[in-house]
């Protein structure tokens, strides 16, 4: 392999023409997982024996103790905690989020999110950033990690999109597995969540996912299958249902598919507060996070009247600790906890932002930054200055450390550069005027309103302008203050900032401050602050003006993704497209930075000459950036999900009861034909396809062959690098629909995809082998995975939307 990068560095040096020279790629399934299905962790396998052994000498309550949460006398900051049983040497587990690096309140490895590790199609940097998570797990304190979230993208709104990583089954079991054995290779235990059927945050806790058995298992639960396979110590059941009952009380989901079906032998936990009823025991659950309303004394009560057998809670009880026992946490002693690695986990970190970042657009080859357009920039926007980290919610890390993009842009451009720096965005709120709201809240001399625990103040505000409003409220004492503008809630907890965003027409509109139910110890108080129109767009001439007097204007736009609440708009908040079109009017060199979780809509896209998605980078992120713009390291990342042109443009668009649903129930109409599936069927053209992504060369695909072998199919084909530059393509395999199958099939799906580096002028042999599984639909009659057999279409290319290369192939 170094041979082979020695010479293709050689080459780069020599070639910058079109001539493709051929080089011998090693044959790889590069996407399958070198080493999937081993167990990771300290332990191949333990034997269940020795675990009921240990069952059998707890005492009732020693057993309870493990099938729901407790507080730790010696808390690490982790989100749950299980006592263990000292007297028969079992430790304590702690268990801690989560999906983007190790959430503890203590500085850790903060990755780029999750969708940025899909957006790499990089399976074995995927088992790298488990590994960072599970080392920093452990030497943190912690031995389960809550990740990865695995659901689908099945909505462009959805809050949580960020933190999963793709539309398509195929990419997510890959990189889902790939980082699982990672985490678990370090000996921390991962608990993939939420299943299932946890594809949006509007009504998690309560929505119906109606979803049909093919939908549900060719698309939501075939990632689980690749997690369950690739070892999983734990599965986190999810708040919704799904067609009807509560996914962590559905013997259907927990028993029949994922033990049955799927096979999974260890622990069923649930999300927090996800558990609703004792019998869920019963059903498939096995312990209740993070307390213990419903698995604690309701569960011994039940016991002790025989509506639940003993035999149940042994169940619970013996797969936990097998589970520990296979992570040699019953070993005396057990083992010993790693030293933290922070150059390490920074490490994969970069790379992951480097890999994962998506090159959306590049005219006029305005990036790589060089010569006077590198040297002499406007940086705009506030994520230029402040690094945008991570997404909201419970994947939120306290970074390492993290650079300002400002710092490291300018540090690169050089001696003698000139690199300005504008908010463009303003962030000035004032306080909102108390006569704005009638009847006036009551508030004090300062502006604090004091809210008493059931007490609503209710009013109406006066809205002077319309457009898009930032609400947010400095809170204080032992509760969270609830804001509602407009029939949009956000609840404010003391300490933490937070905003409402919210469009309003110009008027009147209904306002309440409360505090959120089940927090509510005593008095608060909130002094509400606002953000009108006007305000909002105060900074956009000192912008507009660096714009203009710069060679390059680097606009840095940004949104809020978070747990819990979905977006409502796929535009960028904070008149952000407005800003991006008038520093774009004022200098046709702008390039735009991504900073956001999902797909956007890019309404001035035409007017910018480049635009790369970085995501939400994690803490290297500015070290990244810098060093895609300037071209030491080339885009390589891709789109794991379809960005459409619209929001009536999607699977959902239209339909309020496929998203966000009506009367608490929402229809998967669209079935199958998730993301990329649905924009072929109904010939629908979205502004970026799934698997696009450009870099700073150009590929060709030549010569296709494909073979029926062995259950699989070897496919075969020429990649060239046409362009001046060395570059890395994802050529990624597509397979057509069997002509003898009756049930819904997409067009074409995504079978295998591979990172090929090549030197500029290069070509290379690409060899695929794709899995007889990839080859196979789920006979809902049947109960059962089946060949789609006859002709089918093999294509080839760099996106869904593109695929030069196609032959039928016979499968039978
Ligand atoms: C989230 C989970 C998370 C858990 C613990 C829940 O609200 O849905 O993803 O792991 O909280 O923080």
């Amino acid at each position: 392999m170094n041979a082979l990068r020695r010479f293709l560095r050689g080459r780069a040096k020599r070639a910058a023409t079109v001539a493709c020279a051929a080089v011998l790629l090693p044959g790889a399934a590069a996407y399958a997982v070198t080493d999937s299905g081993s167990l990771g962790g300290p332990r191949s396998s333990f034997d269940p024996e020795r675990a009921r052994a240990l069952v059998a000498e707890m005492t009732l309550d020693e057993k309870l103790s493990f099938v729901s949460g407790s507080a730790d006398p010696d808390s690490i900051g982790e989100a749950g905690f299980v006592p263990g049983v000292p007297r028969l040497r079992i430790p304590p587990l702690r268990i801690t989020d989560g999906p983007a690096g190790v959430r503890i309140g203590k500085p850790a490895t903060a990755l780029p999110v999750p969708v940025a590790l899909a957006s790499s199609f990089n399976d074995g940097l995927a088992k790298q950033y488990g590994s960072v998570l599970g080392g920093d797990a452990r030497a943190l304190g912690a031995d389960v990690v809550l990740g990865p979230m695995m659901n689908a993208i099945r909505v462009p709104l959805g809050g949580r999109n960020f933190e999963t990583f793709s539309e398509d089954p195929l990419v997510t079991s890959h990189i889902a597995a790939a980082e699982v054995s990672g985490i678990q290779s370090r000996g921390a235990m991962a608990s993939v969540k939420h299943f299932a059927g946890n594809n949006q945050e509007q009504d998690r806790y309560s929505v119906d996912a109606r979803i049909d058995d093919q939908a549900l298992h060719e698309i939501e639960l075939k990632p689980f299958k690749a997690a369950v396979d690739a070892g999983a110590a734990s599965v986190l059941c999810s708040y919704n249902k799904v067609n009807g009952e509560q996914a962590c009380g559905s013997s259907a989901l927990l028993t029949d598919i994922l033990r049955q079906q799927l096979g999974f032998q260890g622990w069923v936990m649930s999300d927090w507060y996800a558990t609703q009823s004792t019998g869920s025991l019963v059903k498939g659950l096995d312990q209740e996070m993070p307390d213990s309303k419903f698995l604690g004394s309701a569960l011994k009560s039940a016991l002790g009247s025989g509506t639940i057998p003993m035999s149940a809670l042994d169940t619970a009880v013996t797969r936990i600790v097998t589970q520990m026992g296979r992570f040699g946490l019953l070993d005396s002693p057990p083992p010993a906890r790693p030293a933290q690695d922070p150059a390490a986990g920074a490490k994969v970190a970069q790379q992951v932002a480097e890999q994962g970042a998506v090159l959306l657009r590049n005219e006029g080859g305005t990036l790589p930054l060089s010569g006077a357009a590198g040297q002499n920039l406007a940086l705009i926007g506030p994520t230029a200055k402040v690094p945008k980290v991570g997404g909201k919610g419970s994947s939120l890390v306290t970074p390492a450390h993290a650079s300002s993009p400002l710092d490291t842009i300018t540090a690169r451009a050089g001696k003698g550069a000139r690199v300005s720096y504008s908010q463009g965005v303003s962030e000035d709120y004032a306080a909102l005027p108390a006569a704005q709201v009638s009847p006036q809240f009551p508030a004090a001399a300062d502006g604090a309103i004091t809210v008493a625990p059931s007490q609503v103040h209710q009013g109406t505000l006066d809205v002077p302008e319309t457009g898009d409003y930032r609400f947010t409220a400095d809170v204080s004492g032992p509760g969270v203050a609830l804001l509602t503008v407009g029939g949009r809630a956000k609840a404010f907890i003391p300490g933490i900032p937070a905003t409402l965003r919210v469009h309003l027409e110009a008027g009147k509109v209904p306002v309440t401050l409360g505090q959120l139910d089940g927090f509510a110890n005593g008095d608060i108080t909130a002094k509400l602050k606002w953000l009108t129109p006007t305000q909002a767009h105060q900074k956009f001439g000192e912008a507009v003006a660096a714009a203009k007097n710069a060679k390059t204007a680097v606009v840095f736009a940004y949104d809020d993704e978070s747990e819990g609440i979905d977006r409502d708009s796929l535009s960028l908040p904070d008149y952000q497209s407005e800003l991006i079109s008038a520093v774009a009017a004022a200098n046709p060199n702008t390039v735009v930075v991504l900073n956001t979780g999902s797909s956007v809509a890019m309404p001035w896209l035409g007017k910018t000459k480049a635009v790369l998605d970085m995501w939400y980078p994690g803490q290297q992120g500015a070290e990244a950036t810098a060093r895609l713009l300037y071209g030491d390291v080339a885009p390589s990342g891709r789109l794991t999900q379809t960005f459409p042109a619209s929001l009536d443009q999607t699977p959902v668009g239209g339909k309020p009861e496929a998203y966000p649903g009506k009367d608490g129930t929402v229809q998967y109409s669209e079935g199958i034909q998730v993301g990329y599936r649905w924009y072929d069927k109904n010939s629908v053209r979205p502004l970026f396809p799934f698997g696009y992504g450009l870099t700073y060369t150009q590929f060709a695909y030549r010569d296709l062959s494909a073979a029926w072998r062995d259950g699989g199919l070897d496919v075969e084909f020429t990649l060239c690098n046409t362009g001046s530059a060395a570059g890395e393509e994802v050529p990624q395999v597509y397979l057509g629909a069997s002509p003898e199958v009756k049930a819904p099939q997409a067009a074409k799906a995504l079978a295998g995809y591979q990172r090929v580096k090549l030197a500029a002028g290069a070509s290379a042999r690409v060899k695929m082998r794709i899995d007889g599984n990839e080859l196979t639909y789920w006979d809902t009659s049947a109960k059962s995975w089946r060949v789609g057999t006859g002709d089918r279409n093999v294509l080839v290319g760099p996106s869904a939307a593109v695929t030069p290369l196609s032959r039928s192939v016979r499968i039978s």
